[in-house]
């Protein structure tokens, strides 16, 4: 099998062939997307949510991640594999940024990294891409920022705001990022962004005008319960599937049912 590499991203724009990226945090479930075919597996800091249950992804630390990361990297044989950055960890100075870059790359054998913000992490970014780490940049709705915005609406939807997205998107990509994450902006920008820039886009609730898409695995395989915004298509009901199937053992198991004669030893 060949391995998805950031160069291999960077020429599907060119191609204009459309980027798949799942979320991933498991040996398992890695296992099922790669299989499956996907190109990127994120290791996202949305592990934070959809794993550990916290409302935000402030909490979620280094060496949580790496856990994470560790367990995809074991799994992906065909998918190039990113992992988020955590809160905290890059947003100072910027040769501490490189340690915890530089830590995950080694520790875990993931393949790039992703970061949240523009102009303020710009010098950063410069950094750890000169260190030879390949960087994805993550622009609009940024979700370590959450209590800077307070809610988690639309971003951009003023004209200061879609202006410095533009400008914070350029420098990403002087900066040397191969590839940008554009979450909830409207598709208008979203496309304008795309058409401005040589590296790929990949949208979440930005639209199809963008290179590529994310979706969290747990929301679109309908496993996160009650979550449901416009952007999300939901391919599984597996909330509901589990709950039939765990319903149905117990059920066996009370009726004594199971394990039947061929089930034993
Ligand atoms: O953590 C995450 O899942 C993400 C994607 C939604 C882009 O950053
Ligand atoms: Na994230």
């Amino acid at each position: 099998i060949k391995r998805i590499t950031t160069h291999t991203i960077r020429e599907m724009k060119t191609r204009g062939e459309k980027i798949a990226m799942l979320t991933g945090y498991d040996f398992s479930m890695a296992r099922a997307l790669d299989d499956a075919g996907i190109d990127i597996i994120l290791v996202g800091d949305s592990a934070a949510n959809v794993m550990a249950g916290y409302e935000t992804t402030v909490p979620i630390t280094l060496e949580e991640m790496m856990m994470h990361a560790s367990s995809v990297v074991r799994a992906a044989k065909r998918a190039l594999v990113l992992v988020d950055l955590p809160f905290g960890t890059y947003q100072g100075d910027s040769s501490d940024a490189l340690k915890a870059a530089v830590r995950v790359m080694k520790e875990t054998g993931a393949h790039g990294l992703k970061v949240e913000g523009g102009i303020e992490i710009q010098e950063t970014v410069q950094r750890i891409v000169n260190a030879g780490i390949p960087v994805m940049g993550h622009l609009g709705l940024t979700p370590q920022s959450i209590y800077k915005f307070g809610t988690y609406t639309v971003r951009a939807k003023e004209e200061a705001e879609a202006e410095k997205l533009k400008s914070d998107a350029k420098l990403l990509e002087e900066a040397g990022c191969f590839s940008i994450v554009l979450e909830k902006i409207p598709a208008k920008l979203a496309t304008e962004v795309t058409n401005n820039l040589a590296i790929p886009t990949i949208g979440i609730g930005a639209g199809a005008g963008c290179d590529g898409q994310v979706l969290v695995i747990h929301d679109m395989l309908g496993l996160n319960k009650g979550f449901k915004p416009k952007f999300l298509r939901q391919y599984l009901n597996l909330y509901e599937e589990i709950g039939g199937a765990v319903s149905r053992y117990i059920k066996d198991v009370k009726s004594s049912d199971f394990p039947n004669e061929n089930e034993q030893y």
